[in-house]
């Protein structure tokens, strides 16, 4: 297995993983994939071996307590961002249980220090808060009517990148 940034040219099998992973109320388009692509495009990387892509995650960075709402495109980034958005982590089905998605939040971590943000934040669904803190997220304040979108299970978590 190994990591690439993700590309345009990586958005037909992006949609088609999503479409696997997610309810079909939630899946986001071409043209907010796109979109994040365009303003943050060495923030996103996918995981692919001989096979084909296993998975994908898309991050940018960020500011302020205000999340990015669900299919909508991304407005531009804040000029002052301090945060390391984990926007979309989605691995096929038939490549689970491998470590995949471990390999790309290690990644985004690392790339997230090395830029300088100093906090990584994400919205947990689906049951994912367990998996989450397991690489040291932990539950905001949440976000009052701003996580409606994301089902009944969304936490907001963030967890500190470096030392202020
Ligand atoms: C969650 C998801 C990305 C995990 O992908 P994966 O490649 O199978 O995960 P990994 O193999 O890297 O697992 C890493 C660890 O997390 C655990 N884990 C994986 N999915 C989990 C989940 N949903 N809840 C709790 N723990 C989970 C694994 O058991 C593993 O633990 P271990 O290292 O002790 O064995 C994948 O199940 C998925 O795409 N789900 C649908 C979309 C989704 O929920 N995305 C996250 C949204 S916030």
């Amino acid at each position: 297995m190994q990591l690439r940034l993700l590309q345009e040219s990586d958005l037909d099998t992006v949609l088609a993983i999503q479409a696997q992973c997610y309810p079909h109320a939630w899946l986001e388009s071409r043209a907010v994939f796109a979109r994040k692509l365009a303003l943050s495009p060495r923030s996103n990387w996918v995981a692919e071996d001989a096979d084909g892509v296993l998975g994908y995650l898309f991050t940018h960075p960020w500011h302020g307590a205000h999340l990015p709402q669900l299919d909508t495109r991304l407005p531009a980034l804040p000029s002052n961002a301090d945060q390391h958005f984990l926007h979309d982590l989605a691995v096929h089905p038939r490549a689970r249980g491998r470590g995949v998605a471990a390999r790309l939040v290690l990644h985004a971590l690392a790339w997230g220090m090395a830029e300088g943000l100093r906090e990584a934040r994400l919205i947990a669904v689906l049951g994912a808060e367990r998996f989450w803190s397991g690489f040291g997220f932990a539950p905001l304040e949440q976000p009052q009517g701003q996580l409606a979108a994301y089902g009944e299970q969304a936490r907001a978590m963030g967890r500190v990148l470096a030392p202020p």
